[in-house]
């Protein structure tokens, strides 16, 4: 992928922001669209090289001229962070459902006729299986967050079969790397570690999850994006499960930090988001591309904090 141009929403994220810069360095035009709630999590030597526009996605107006002449979209603006969502249920759900009319309509109006989709892995919800989860099983979703990510799913679908415009499905496993803010519970136990606070763990600690390390997620994004055909959906997972207490656990023992595991009661709140076990199978990627991620949770959380 080189000497295209290339439109990321939410480009100024944590996932988007890796996405960018590799792009970036592969020869692309960039064109980053974002609100910045978290701020600009683009590097500085790399926000000199790309377009950018404050914009809310939901502004088709503004989308469809800022997409003019884009060989390609990324769609991954979202409201997220379990917390967030489940306080701010309404704006995750239009956030979802109109900025991807809006991207979309922007998309077959300029004649783009490629979308790379950030779903999300909380679409199989409660789901609990004794072997990894395969796109192929029937799904949970529960949240307003993972409906509205399923919505999106079946509507690109849709926009392949009536408008002509290809596009893929990313569900995404606990992305975690360098950038990634408090909302999520990796940089979350870092903090905690290296202050020598006790890791506060929701629960048993027994909940597994798959931890997927970014560059890792970025090479399947871009793999994907290379050979998108008609609409299909990927699981992006490390096929391993990690308990929470792991994890706590490795982040102690990697951070050499003196820091105690506290269990807690999770908030009632949280309750649809706490789910037992979550792992997923990337063998459809595999087949697809040839590639599937690999990097062990120690070693990511190591690259992390020598980084850092
Ligand atoms: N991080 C993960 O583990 C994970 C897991 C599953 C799915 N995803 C999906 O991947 C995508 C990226 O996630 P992330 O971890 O980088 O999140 P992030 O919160 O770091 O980035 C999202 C970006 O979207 C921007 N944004 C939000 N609403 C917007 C709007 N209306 N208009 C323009 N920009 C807007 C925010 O300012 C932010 O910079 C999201 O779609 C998310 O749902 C992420």
């Amino acid at each position: 992928m080189k000497n295209q141009r290339i439109v990321i929403t939410g480009g100024a994220g944590f996932i988007g922001s890796h996405l960018t810069s590799t792009l970036v360095e592969m020869g692309n035009d960039v064109v980053v669209v974002d609100i910045l709630l978290r701020g600009n999590k683009i590097p500085k030597e790399v926000q000199s090289k790309i377009e950018f526009h404050q914009v809310d996605v939901c502004d088709f107006d503004a989308m469809a001229k800022i997409c003019k002449g884009a060989d390609l979209i990324f769609h991954f603006a979202a409201i997220l962070g379990v917390d967030i969502v489940a306080d701010n249920p309404i704006e995750t759900m239009e956030t979802e459902v109109n900025g991807m009319q809006s991207v979309a309509r922007a998309a077959s109006t300029n004649g783009i006729s490629k979308l790379i989709y950030a779903s999300t892995s909380g679409v199989y919800g409660h789901i609990a299986l004794e072997q990894s989860v395969s796109e192929e099983i029937l799904i949970d979703p529960r949240t307003s967050y993972a409906m509205a990510k399923r919505y999106n799913e079946i509507y690109l679908a849709s926009l392949f079969e009536e408008k002509g415009v290809h596009s893929v499905a990313l569900r995404f496993f606990n992305i975690y790397g360098l950038r990634q803010d408090n909302r999520m519970v990796i940089p979350r136990f870092i903090e905690q570690a290296l202050a020598g606070d006790p890791l506060t763990v929701y629960g048993t600690g027994e909940q597994t999850r798959d931890f997927t390390y970014i560059d890792d997620a970025i090479k399947a994004t871009i793999h994907l994006a290379k050979s998108a055909k008609g609409f299909e959906i990927y699981n992006i997972a490390n096929e391993k499960e990690a308990t929470i207490l792991d994890l706590a656990q490795i982040i102690i023992d990697v951070t050499s930090s003196a820091s105690e595991i506290k269990l807690i009661n999770a908030p009632s709140k949280r309750y649809d988001y706490e789910v037992g076990r979550r792992y997923g199978s990337s063998e459809k990627l595999d087949k697809k591309v040839g590639y599937k991620p690999t990097t062990e949770l120690d070693n990511g959380l190591r690259i992390i904090l020598t980084d850092n």
